[in-house]
């Protein structure tokens, strides 16, 4: 297995997290890592965007590169690996405690790349035919650039799946989405019990929520982010809104 990891200097991180000076404390992703995969394990909004992401494979050929930016654990990447096990995968994920579990996921596939970076540093050593970007634009500073970085990144044809958290996180209205669903399918101790294992999450939440109130984390109508998407150069082939209405799904083409 060829596994890199090109790791930026705490200093620079802590520098550019002092530059930034934001009002409202950060998500703390370091945290949210610990439990996010019971999010993807019991959030039935969070499969169904695995299951989108499987039914677009077949239809992106053969990509000999993928970029997986803010990949997290590594949910998706691990769907492309195990569709593509010939294809060069490169992990852009800041977070080492994210990585740190994506790692475990891919240890099987041979060609990756672990890039502990922010996209906005990555140093991309060649273009991607296919490009993973999910619930991790609206973090990113200035996501107008990161599209356009993003297009620049791309081969020309090459295909960008863009599922992005648009409107606020409202806390409380997925506290009782999932409560109900896990009462309804595993009983309500159960239930109980895996709210108290995540109750990393909801604390997580609230914390994007305050950064998307404090214009920290940008948020977005379905026709804003489509329009920001067209003027970084992507033709859109097909939109969608997902996450039970609060994020947006685009398939796009890099142009020429
Ligand atoms: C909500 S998680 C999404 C993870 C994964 N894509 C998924 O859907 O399961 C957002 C991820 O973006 C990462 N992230 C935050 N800022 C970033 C940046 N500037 N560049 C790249 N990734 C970033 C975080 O560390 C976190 O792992």
């Amino acid at each position: 297995m060829t596994s890199h990891v090109h790791s930026e200097s705490n200093w620079t991180r802590l520098a550019s997290r002092w530059r930034q000076s934001d009002p409202e404390p950060r998500t703390d992703w370091n945290a949210y890592a610990k439990s996010y995969d019971l999010l993807s394990e019991y959030n039935p909004a969070y499969q169904e965007l695995l299951q989108e992401f499987e039914s677009v494979l077949p239809t992106v050929g053969k990509p000999g590169v993928i970029f997986d930016v803010g990949g997290g654990t590594g949910n998706f990447s691990q769907v492309a690996a195990s569709r593509f096990p010939e294809s060069a995968i490169y992990f852009i994920e800041p977070d080492e405690r994210m990585k740190s579990r994506a790692a475990e996921k891919l240890s099987g596939h041979d060609k990756i790349t672990f890039v502990e970076r922010t996209f906005e540093n990555f140093e991309a050593p060649t273009q991607a035919d296919l490009m993973i970007c999910v619930h991790a634009l609206y973090t990113m500073p200035e996501p107008q650039a990161r599209l356009q970085e993003m297009k620049r990144l791309l081969k020309p044809g090459g295909l960008l799946f863009l599922v992005d958290l648009g409107r606020p996180m409202d806390v409380a209205d997925w506290r009782a989405y999932l409560f109900g669903h896990l009462t309804k399918e595993l009983g309500f101790l159960k239930a109980m019990q895996i709210f108290w294992k995540g109750r990393e999450i909801a604390k997580q939440n609230k914390a994007i929520f305050k950064s998307q109130e404090a214009n920290v984390y940008w948020t977005h109508t379905a026709e804003e982010i489509s329009s920001a998407v067209e003027k970084a150069g992507f033709e859109i082939l097909s939109q969608k809104s997902v996450y039970r209405g609060y994020s947006d799904l685009l398939l796009c083409r890099a142009g020429k």
